[in-house]
């Protein structure tokens, strides 16, 4: 692709999604952080302009995979599904292994290396914090999203709702997400980028690996979240709320 320097890292993430395995590997925060041009995303995250435009420019357009589709245009109902079925239920299966591993090699390993006690800790606030997160989304958020978008296909009135406009508890759901980030990039520092000491034993690698995995995907389900879901809906709302007035209760 031809990158375009006076673009966000979101649109170009939007744009093609296969960009955002590049980000990923660079380091370059594309969800919570996306809205920051290419220049001073790359500042931030100490990566040469220059690397990242030859990466962007090596990328062929076949290279987005099927799962990487563009949710651009999807209705909300099949965006959300993707984002529970795929994202929300890795947290779910994810969380409690990584839990029980972190335990594991806090046992064998804690007291040669006490910054494993402070990635334990870090890590059950990030899986509380998520589990009360997806909870919201999924049955407060998401149910309302759904119907918003039936009512625009329909023609019908907004659906009712306990807040002013969608774009409330969107809000909140923006927090949660940056301090998420803030958990994600805690654990990232206090592993030292995920390198385990050597001569780990295979827990200890398995369980770097496996943080390094859930902090991937994190970053994906935060871009599909903010840059694509949210941004839509918002969008969405606006129109819906010049054809009707919302009704609240
Ligand atoms: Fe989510
Ligand atoms: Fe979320």
């Amino acid at each position: 692709m031809t990158p375009d320097v006076n673009q966000t890292i979101r649109e170009i993430a939007i744009n093609n999604p296969a960009t955002v395995r590049i980000f990923e590997t660079l380091g370059i925060d594309y969800c919570c952080g996306g809205k920051r041009p290419i220049a001073e995303a790359c500042a931030r995250a100490n990566v040469p302009l220059e690397t990242l435009m030859t990466a962007l420019a090596e990328l062929g357009p076949e290279s987005v995979s099927p799962e990487e589709k563009a949710w651009t245009a999807a209705p909300f109902r099949d965006l959300i599904g993707h984002i529970i079925s795929r994202h929300h239920g890795y947290v779910r299966q994810e969380g409690p292994r990584l839990e029980a591993l972190l335990d594991k090699v806090v046992n064998r390993h804690g007291t040669d290396h006490p910054e494993l006690l402070s990635i334990r800790d870090v890590f059950l606030a990030l899986n509380q914090e998520l589990t009360a997160h997806m909870f919201k989304e999924e049955h407060v958020l998401f149910p309302f999203l759904q119907q918003m978008e039936a009512a625009s296909r329909s023609g019908e009135p907004m659906p009712a709702a306990c807040f002013d406009s969608v774009g409330t508890p969107i809000a909140r759901m923006l927090a949660d997400h940056d301090d998420a980030g803030e958990l994600l990039a805690k654990i990232r520092a206090l592993s030292g980028d995920f390198q385990a000491p050597a001569g780990a034993c295979r827990s200890y690698l398995g369980l770097y690996h496996g943080l390094q995995e859930f902090e991937r995907d994190l970053h994906m389900h935060v871009h599909l979240e903010n840059n694509i879901l949210f941004p839509r809906a918002l969008e969405m709302d606006q129109m819906l709320r010049q054809e009707s007035a919302y009704v609240t209760h």
